[in-house]
């Protein structure tokens, strides 16, 4: 595997966090395949078998439609992540194509750049700026990231919490620069033409905490984004609001949708506008979001973060293979055809 264009971006960026703060900055990056696909939603929508829309899942098994508030690795048997201490859950919403007649697809997740064999699933970040720099999450703790409402963009330009990589070819071309760093590429809202190699959603977690909350009402008050916008890679170094003094790893998710197998344009719509949706019911990718449950067995995190560990090596933490990751499945609870041509969005009858 010749990963140029992936360690150009990765070694941008760990060089930008580096020269933030002076040695020993962190960076895991790694695969986690996907447990299920479900329309269930434990963060937002606890107990509610369906939950509105459909997600995407990765991480331990313990993922259920009620998780207690407590050590889930204490509870998964497994987990779909090549680091074996990772009982974490993630979750997104998915992305759909809608055809031209009105009828829907869901878009096919591809395996991103220099992950191997993953069953679908994202690739997870997890970065500090230096050696005891951040506090690792304590069990129970779970955040939001984004707004599932929002229809239009931040207007901050690079600072972002969210942006869609429109890839020019095949074998992820053009990926360059740090995630939502690239001025042509990068766009916060869907891309608007058709992309030759697919794109890639970025999804950045607050790296600031309350330092007393494990949750908040809307999932997303007792975490912040440093004084001066949403994180980004090269703003790790970035200060922490006075209401939310504690800085946390920062988490980082992205998938790689397969979206060209959807690129004729005679399936787009008349009006030339761009033919995808998320799972919730968002056209425009504003409202792109992700959702954490904390669920590293004990201090794992905490000492893959002061030991500065890159990438997949981290002598601190066990790995396991794909073939044995992609054996972690959860059961769907809510049995529904979310693949094939739909006539609606699951859960969303009137689109
Ligand atoms: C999920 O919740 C149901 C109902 O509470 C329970 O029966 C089941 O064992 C749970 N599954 C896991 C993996 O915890
Ligand atoms: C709608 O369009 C898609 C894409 O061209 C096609 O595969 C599908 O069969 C069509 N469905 C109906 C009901 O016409």
């Amino acid at each position: 595997m010749a990963p140029t264009a992936l360690v150009g971006g990765l070694v941008a960026a760990f060089v930008a966090v580096a020269q933030a703060q002076s040695g020993g900055s962190a960076m895991l990056r790694f695969g986690c395949s996907n447990i299920v696909i479900d329309r269930i939603d434990p963060l937002v929508d606890p107990g509610k078998i369906p939950s509105p829309h459909v997600h995407q899942i990765i991480g331990g098994d313990a993922f259920n439609a009620t998780m207690p508030v407590g050590d889930i690795s204490q509870i998964a048997t497994c987990t779909s992540c090549t680091f074996e201490e990772d009982f974490s859950n993630y979750w997104t919403a998915n992305v759909y194509f809608k055809a031209r007649n009105g009828t829907y697809k869901r878009v096919p997740i591809m395996v991103n750049d220099a992950i191997g064999a993953a069953n679908g699933g994202m690739t997870v970040y997890y970065s500090a700026p230096g050696k005891n720099t951040v506090t690792a999450f304590k069990p129970g703790f779970r955040m939001f990231s984004g707004d599932a409402k929002r229809r239009a963009p931040t207007n901050l330009g690079k600072a972002t919490q969210s942006c869609f990589r429109c890839y020019d070819g095949p074998n992820f071309k053009g990926n360059v620069n740090s995630p939502c760093f690239d001025p042509v590429r990068d766009t916060e809202g869907f891309p608007t033409k058709p992309c030759l190699g697919g794109w890639r959603s970025s999804v950045l977690f607050p790296i600031c905490w309350d330092g007393k909350n494990l949750d908040s009402p809307n999932h997303a008050d007792h975490v912040a984004h440093p004084v001066g916008g949403p994180a980004s890679f090269t703003s790790m170094g970035g200060k922490c609001p006075s209401t939310h003094p504690v800085k946390i790893p920062q988490i980082h998710l992205e998938i790689v949708w397969d979206t060209t197998k959807f690129n004729n344009k005679a399936d787009w719509p008349a009006d030339g506008s761009q033919p995808f949706v998320l799972s919730h019911g968002d056209t425009t990718g504003y409202g792109q979001h992700g959702d954490y449950v904390f669920g590293w067995k004990g201090d794992s995190l905490q000492k893959a973060m002061d030991n500065a560990c890159f990438a997949t090596n981290c002598k601190q933490l066990k790995s396991q293979t794909f073939p044995q990751a992609n054996k972690c499945l959860v059961k769907t609870a809510v049995k529904e055809n979310n693949d094939g041509w739909l006539d609606h969005l699951p859960g969303m009858e009137g689109m």
